[in-house]
């Protein structure tokens, strides 16, 4: 890199177009890459290649809650890809691995007790809505073959993911590739009855009533898996209704139908619980997870499911590959080294029960813009919150990118998506860098109203 940085011009390749830039506004970028170059990071900052620190008001891509260039971690990273870098995944495991499996099995609900690892959260998605189906088969319902997202929903962009999803610019494009039998419950957000809720809001429990009504429509015998974040985070931090969560279960164990919660953001932490099932005292069937689990370091994620789905996989002749799913880099051991560095981090620094303390001073601080101009709603729990602003006449999604790129002008590192700005500091974060964090937002859309 050092002895070809002479000659490369990294904002002039950014302009030629020669990477092609994910979820990004790439002629936007590609007609000024200024300021857009990261070149380093420590702690809760990015520092750009012209200059600037950048507080990271999203942990990254909300996988970075311990911050960047964790001691730990490093030392883990390095004395791991020393001993064994890395090993293969079928038929031959390694420690590493397999205590990490144990670790996240201790962290996870009850019951849920077997871990199945993959490399991010599309492959975790599409691996449990696999896992679905082949349960169902397994036990000779095979019929159930339907899988119930909801509107809103992210579940990543692999096909069964994009298909549960319910962002509609991220299935437009490939709608003739969805999956088959697929349907979506409606989203609990109405700001009618909830703007500007503190955590979670009292109304809209009834919205998990859309699946009986789906049930109705398909036949329970037809369905095999609800799958929900709990909180949903890409959307802009939809907290879920008082009681919704809890009756989506009690649906979907009425009608034997498997509950997927999606912590792919909630898990490790973020909403000072282990998982959000345990915040929200809700057992789902299966929960994935990824980011959080290597801090964003060395991607990583997975699903664990409870005991009675994997006891029934654990059939057929004793040498027979069970679930011919895996990927090449299922429970890799840098990733697991890391994994094992982050958990050891969460553990000695009280890194969850500090979630706790930070999320009445993010609330307060967020709840500061109530009723602003140009502010149409905010909401919060745990170390998240969002905010939504009024769309420009004619121009939906132009305030959101403006407040992105004057918050990179300010020291900020901001998440907009269309007019929402949503925020996950790291959980290292004091209450200070919070109060500034919010401040900075403030003064940025007074400039804009
Ligand atoms: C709930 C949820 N599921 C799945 C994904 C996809 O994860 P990845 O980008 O690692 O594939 C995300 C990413 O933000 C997510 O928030």
């Amino acid at each position: 890199m050092n002895d070809r940085a002479n000659t490369f011009d990294c904002q002039q390749t950014i302009a030629n177009g020669t990477y092609w830039m994910p979820f990004t506004a790439n002629r936007r970028v590609r007609a000024n890459p200024a300021g857009r170059i990261i070149t380093s990071a420590a702690g809760p900052y990015y520092h750009t290649q012209d200059g600037h620190a950048l507080f990271d008001t999203l942990s990254g891509l909300w996988c970075t809650p311990l911050g960047h260039a964790h001691p730990g971690i490093v030392e883990a990273l390095k004395q791991q890809a020393e001993t064994l870098d890395y090993c293969t995944a079928f038929q031959m495991t390694n420690p590493v691995t397999v205590r990490l499996a144990e670790r996240i099995a201790n962290l996870a609900p009850d019951g849920l007790n077997h871990v199945f690892f993959a490399n991010s959260g599309s492959e975790s998605v599409d691996t449990a809505l696999k896992i679905a189906l082949g349960y169902h088969r397994l036990r000779d319902a095979g019929g159930r073959f339907r899988m119930i997202g909801r509107e809103r929903g992210y579940h990543g962009v692999g096909f069964g993911g994009m298909s549960v999803g319910g962002i509609v610019p991220n299935r437009r494009m490939f709608a003739t590739a969805m999956l088959n039998g697929v349907d979506h419950l409606r989203h609990t957000h109405d700001p009618a009855h909830m703007a500007f809720s503190k955590g979670q809001p009292t109304w809209g429990m009834e919205r998990a009533e859309d699946l009986e009504r789906l049930v109705a429509l398909h036949d329970a015998s037809t369905i095999a898996a609800v799958i929900v974040e709990p909180v949903q985070g890409s959307t802009g931090v939809l907290v879920p209704p008082v009681g919704y969560l809890e009756r989506l279960r009690q649906i979907c164990t009425r009608h034997g139908i498997l509950l997927i919660f999606d912590e792919v953001i909630t898990g490790f932490g973020r909403l000072g619980e282990n998982f959000a099932a345990q915040r929200f005292n809700v057992k789902p069937d299966m929960i994935t997870f990824a980011k959080a689990v290597t801090n964003g370091v060395v991607p990583m994620g997975g699903v664990i499911v409870t005991d009675a789905i994997y006891e029934t996989f654990m059939t057929g002749p004793e040498n027979a590959i069970e679930f011919a799913h895996g990927y090449t880099y299922s429970g890799h051991p840098l990733a697991a080294a890391v994994g094992h560095a982050v958990l050891d981090a969460m553990e000695q620094d009280s890194l969850i029960a500090r979630v706790r303390s930070l999320e009445p001073v993010l609330e307060d601080a967020i709840h500061t813009l109530d009723g602003r101009p140009g502010v149409a709603d905010i909401r919060n729990i745990g170390l998240t919150a969002a905010i939504d602003l009024v769309p420009a006449p004619d121009a939906p999604g132009a305030r959101g990118t403006a407040l992105f790129e004057q918050g990179l002008k300010h020291g900020l590192l901001l998440r907009c998506t269309g007019d929402t700005v949503s925020f996950g500091p790291p959980f290292i974060s004091t209450p200070q860098q919070l109060r500034d964090m919010v401040g900075t937002v403030r003064q940025i859309i007074d400039d804009l109203a």
